[in-house]
């Protein structure tokens, strides 16, 4: 099932003039803004250095309204890159979903891409099974498409660096790239091109203004589709801890309520959730700036006489607010800073001796201090100014260039629309932890869920933006099929959705086949999450198995791929009757001892060998049999 999308208008066509121009598409398939900021900024220093090319920055989704008109539009391009990020479980990035899914099918289409010469950077995690997975896929299959590589792909690691994977991968594409779009009478780039610090036009507004004070969100309910960009304001109806006051632990119960806003969702979908900062964090952030946290500003991305700012990178701006609300809603306090914005504090820096080391910590030459320093140790963007006091950047540079925007949290929605259809349920473990540069780290969206106020508590209840991804993550449509679920800790979460919607299916008159489900949780008496509800779903037969393991209890660790392996006829069995698999939780552990556990499990119960084995796991997933909801 492809993602969400507003109505697509088959987009207008631009007159091609052929003038003999140079041209040069940059797409980009983003899911936080990296891909794109990528694509901006190698864009941005390309027009540097070949004045007389003309160069696009396009949007995947955007591009093409269907197939049809990728085709067509694609086969015009002489000179592409892409930039591709890698999410979830090796999949594409929700605006380049279409895009993927239409060019990697398309081996009978021969070698039509023979003008084109391309290069493809990827953003991935190293930590993550299917590292740069679409980023290589495309790659590969511009190649086999007929495509000419400039450059061998690029695969930047979001663990490490990812800045760095760029700025080398573009020392690469420039020598190819002279030969292509060099003209004679450009300059000849003799010392390195410095990316200018991007800044916003700040207006400050008297703050006494009331028509100012409608802050876009009131007004967000409402649109006709909920999107990352359109999201839509729920209130907190419910808010529960669902460990036992011996757990040293927190696991968050939420419920949204979605009553009257026109979203609806599906068993298996994700919740986006735009979470805010702790009033803590900004007030940090607040002095850091010098600022007055009641001023009331708005950020432009043109000039006064509406003519745009230069540099095509400037993030979209937010609805005019205060200062306090910018850095609670709009800004990411709490990552460590890019290398870019310790250039842009670099510049705002009045103490020389801050100035120095900041530049020093982006340059080349400070690499491994910066990995260390900074990477390594996880120093928050806070910490970092903490440290360079001296570094005071204005609003427009600050949301601009230094913190990054704040990105909505997703989380796997716990329950069924069949038993909750005016809510959404999250389950959220809290993230508190202690950094190896020694801070203690709250995640931004979990605490915020922890301390949210429901409504039951009060009228004056917590609430957030929000909206529905859709996933592929469903229930086979016969109910008769059998199911095997494996999901430890809030790996249980969709879960809990698939039960809900089985019980209500049961109660609706429908047949159910067997569904095994194997949790696994730290201790009974801590984090045995939602243990009355699994009892009685048993009870209700939604159920037909309930495997726990339990990790700390006994003297030995007992995972849920221990229990599988103990289990592995009923799950062989349940496979061979054209069942369904579903893993959810941890995707670095978990799902990857879960994923070898499977493989051993099919080879010894099928008495396949080991390529047999692999293959009959890879159709499995091919055919939607084995899904897979990791983080
Ligand atoms: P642990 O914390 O005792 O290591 C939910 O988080 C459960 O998943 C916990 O019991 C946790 O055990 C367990 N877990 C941790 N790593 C795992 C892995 N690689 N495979 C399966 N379960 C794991």
């Amino acid at each position: 099932k492809e993602p969400p999308r507003p109505l697509i208008v088959k987009t207008e066509q631009e007159p091609e003039i052929d003038d003999g121009t140079k041209k040069v598409t940059v797409f980009y398939g983003t899911q936080t803004g990296t891909a794109e900021g990528f694509a901006k900024a190698l864009v941005d220093e390309a027009k540097a250095r070949y004045e007389k090319v003309k160069f696009k920055v396009v949007d995947l989704d955007d591009y093409a309204a269907d197939n049809e008109e990728y085709e067509e539009k694609l086969k015009k391009e002489s000179l592409a890159f892409f930039f591709l990020a890698t999410y979830g479980d090796g999949e594409p990035t929700d605006n380049a979903a279409r895009f993927y899914k239409w060019f990697t099918e398309g081996k009978e289409r021969g070698e039509w891409l023979q003008s084109l010469s391309y290069g493809v950077f990827g953003l991935g995690n190293r930590q993550y099974e299917h590292f740069n997975k679409i980023a290589k896929v495309v790659d590969e299959d511009l190649a086999e498409q007929g495509g000419k590589r400039l450059v061998p792909v690029g695969l930047g690691d979001d663990d490490q660096c990812i800045e760095d994977d760029f700025a080398s991968w573009r020392e690469l594409l420039w020598p190819e790239l002279d030969q292509l779009l060099r003209d004679e009478d450009d300059a000849t780039v003799a010392t390195p091109y410095t990316a200018a610090v991007l800044e916003y036009r700040v207006v400050v507004h008297d703050h006494t203004d009331a028509s100012l004070l409608d802050s876009s969100l009131s007004k967000a309910n409402g649109h006709a589709v909920h999107d990352a960009q359109h999201p839509c304001r729920a209130s907190v109806a419910v808010r529960k801890e669902l460990h036992t006051p011996a757990s040293d632990r927190s696991c968050t119960h939420l419920e949204f309520d979605i009553s009257g806003t026109g979203l609806a969702y599906e068993t298996g979908d994700h919740v986006g959730v735009y979470c805010e900062n702790l009033i803590e964090t900004v007030e940090v952030a607040e002095r850091l700036l010098g600022l007055s946290p009641h001023t009331y500003f708005s950020v432009h991305t043109d000039k006064e006489d509406g003519t745009p700012l230069g540099g095509s990178s400037l993030p979209p701006p937010f609805p005019p607010c205060t200062l306090r609300t910018a850095l609670t809603r709009y800004a990411d306090l709490l990552n460590f800073p890019k290398k870019s914005a310790l250039v842009a504090l670099a510049a705002h820096a009045s103490d020389p001796s801050e100035a120095e080391r900041l530049r020093h910590l982006a340059s080349p030459a400070g690499k491994e201090e910066y990995t260390q320093w900074v990477v390594a140790s996880q120093r928050s963007l806070l910490e970092v100014m903490e440290e360079f006091s001296s570094a005071k950047p204005p609003l427009g540079v600050f949301f601009a260039s230094v913190a990054p925007r704040l990105q909505p949290r997703y989380y796997s929605i716990s329950s069924s629309p069949r038993m909750a259809p005016s809510r959404i349920h999250v389950t959220c473990s809290l993230v508190y932890e202690k950094t190896p540069g020694g801070r203690i780290h709250k995640g931004v969206c979990s605490t915020w869920m922890k301390n949210a106020v429901p409504l039951e508590e009060s009228r004056d209840c917590s609430w957030a933006p929000i909206f529905v991804r859709q996933s592929n993550f469903k229930l086979p449509t016969d109910t008769k099929v059998p199911i095997v679920m494996i999901g430890p800790g809030t790996g249980l979460a969709p879960f809990r959705g698939f039960l809900q919607e089985r019980l209500a299916l049961k109660e609706a008159g429908a047949e159910l086949g067997p569904a095994v489900f194997f949790f696994g949780c730290r201790n009974r008496k801590m984090d045995y999450i939602y243990e009355d509800e699994l009892d009685n779903f048993v009870k209700a037969g939604v159920i037909s198995e309930l495997i726990v393991a339990f990790s700390r209890e006994g003297p030995a660790k007992e995972y849920v791929q221990h229990k599988m392996a103990e289990k592995a006829s009923d799950i062989w069995n349940m496979i061979s009757q054209g069942g369904y698999i579903y893993v959810c939780g941890d995707a670095k552990g978990m799902a990857r001892d879960v994923h070898r556990t499977l493989h051993t499990i099919v080879q010894e119960q099928g008495s396949l060998d080991n390529s047999k084995a692999e293959s009959m796991v890879k159709n499995l997933q091919m055919t939607g049999r084995y899904l897979r909801d990791v983080w």
